[in-house]
């Protein structure tokens, strides 16, 4: 649980607002937040990634996903390191160093991606990625998206937006951006994100909820363009700048 210093990309340091984005799986979170960094100038930090490099490490080790004093011993010899993406088109992802390597290009597959959901139930794994994220953006000027962001990662963030839809449009979006062709049916992306939420809803230890103060986005019924637009529109309200789409 090696919390050595974690390097980002320079930002405008009078932009100093955190702006945190939770939700469920395939609310579109990360287009969301990686916009509105373009947009307000601000650092894109994707929590879920530093989930997904340590259920990567324990699915390396063979380590069953309920073991929760294992992981916890895993975690005592692991390093994870998020680096934020850039802001121009192109350069939009996060990179994850896990134990100094880069995985990124590894974590977005099901087996990671359920695994992720598994080992981010236990309290000693969520209070370190905690710290580490708090490290991540103690400077301010960020965006940060995840389940917990709002709750209990920054619980005086300038922004709380809390993203949702419903569960069938959502495993439909996640669904749109597998390759083709598919190698699964639509319905069984739906049962999987399904599960996920019920996990990550229901666990004892900081579950998916919106902080009181988060203002609701549900995007059920819009494009994601049409979320984005919202989303933006939520930040400068509370920045007391005027919308600027035509
Ligand atoms: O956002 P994502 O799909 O990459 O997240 C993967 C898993 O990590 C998700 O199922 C729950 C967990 N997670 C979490 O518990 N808290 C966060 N802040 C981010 C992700």
């Amino acid at each position: 649980m090696s919390s050595e210093k974690i390097s980002t990309r320079s930002f405008d340091p009078s932009r100093k607002i955190i702006v945190a984005i939770d939700g469920p799986s395939g609310a579109g979170k990360s287009t969301i937040a990686r916009h509105l960094a373009r947009h307000f100038g601000l650092l894109n930090l994707e929590t879920g990634a530093m989930y997904r490099a340590f259920a990567l490490k324990a699915l390396r080790a063979a380590l069953p996903l309920d073991d929760r004093s294992g992981l916890e011993r895993l975690a005592n010899e692991t390093t994870i390191r998020l680096e934020a993406g850039g802001q121009e088109p192109g350069e939009k992802e996060n990179r994850v160093l896990l134990d100094g390597e880069d995985v990124t290009a590894l974590l977005r597959n099901q087996t990671v991606t359920d695994a992720a959901s598994r080992v981010s139930v236990f309290p000693a794994i969520r209070s370190w990625m905690v710290r580490l994220q708090q490290q991540l953006a103690a400077g301010g000027g960020v965006v940060m998206e995840g389940r917990d962001i709002g709750t209990v990662v920054f619980p005086h963030a300038e922004v709380k937006i809390f993203l949702d839809a419903a569960p069938e449009v959502r495993g439909l979006r996640r669904f749109d951006q597998l390759g083709s062709p598919p190698a699964v049916q639509p319905e069984e992306v739906i049962r999987d994100l399904r599960a996920r939420d019920e996990r990550d809803r229901n666990r004892a230890d900081s579950p998916l909820k919106p902080a009181p103060d988060a203002v609701l986005l549900d995007s059920t019924h819009m494009t994601l363009e049409q979320a984005v637009e919202a989303a933006e529109a939520i930040v400068a309200a509370k920045l007391g700048q005027p919308p600027s789409r035509a």
